[in-house]
């Protein structure tokens, strides 16, 4: 008569179980590289947006502090944390496609001409194809673009108003100018924050989304506390 061969089934079991942990580990992999990748190609393109506040000593650091702040002002508003991370990205790239605007009109002392607002109004559509190519700044590429747009919809480059413009975009609108307002130009002295903050409040529900600047002067508020 022929034996049977008794499958032991702790062994499949076990069997099973280290392939599970196996692919779990691969997939703990994966992740951590595409992090990797992410990490370098945000840091490559973060080393162009140096080089670009480089030529211009009234801009340096603004990237990064629209990012800081525009990230805390996303929190406030209760986004979720990959749009959090969203408007971070954007911020530190929203003035990427400043790269592609001749060095003659970014640092011109005086007013620009109609045919150099048009070039320097290039801008965020050129950042946003700066980034597009990278499928993880799909959102960024879109707050890049929209950085401009104005809440009564007079802003470029689509003219989009209100909700139309993107949440994301909206956050570095507001961050923007207020980073801007609050640093010296080629042309005027910083103004101190509570002007500024006056300015962001005339704005609201006008060029700039109110419960934008509501979030902003409530972050503010707390650095006081
Ligand atoms: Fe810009």
């Amino acid at each position: 008569m022929a034996s049977r061969i008794e499958r032991d089934p702790s062994a499949d079991y076990r069997r099973l179980h280290a392939a599970y942990q196996q692919s779990l580990r691969y997939a703990e992999d994966v992740r951590r590289l595409y992090h990797q990748m992410q990490r370098a190609i945000c840091q490559s393109l973060l080393g162009l947006a140096n080089a670009l506040e480089a030529k211009d000593s009234y801009t340096r650091g603004h990237s990064e502090r629209v990012a800081a702040l525009g990230r805390r002002v996303a929190s406030a508003l209760g986004l979720a944390p990959s749009l959090v991370d969203v408007v971070g990205q954007a911020g530190l790239l929203h003035d990427i496609g400043k790269i592609g605007v001749p060095e003659a009109i970014l640092r011109k002392p005086g007013p620009l001409s109609p045919e150099e607002w048009h070039v320097m109004r290039a801008h965020p559509a050129i950042g946003a194809q700066i980034v597009a190519p990278f499928e993880f700044f799909e959102g960024a590429a879109r707050a890049i673009r929209h950085h401009h747009e104005r809440w009564d919809g007079s802003g470029y480059p689509d003219g989009l108003a209100r909700e139309a413009i993107p949440l994301e975009a909206r956050i570095v609108a507001v961050v923007d100018v207020f980073d801007a307002l609050t640093s010296a130009r080629s042309y005027r002295p910083a103004l101190d924050r509570d002007a500024a903050c006056a300015m962001l409040r005339q704005e609201a529900g006008h060029t700039l989304d109110e419960t934008v600047v509501a979030a902003l002067l409530g972050v503010i508020e707390l650095d006081d506390r």
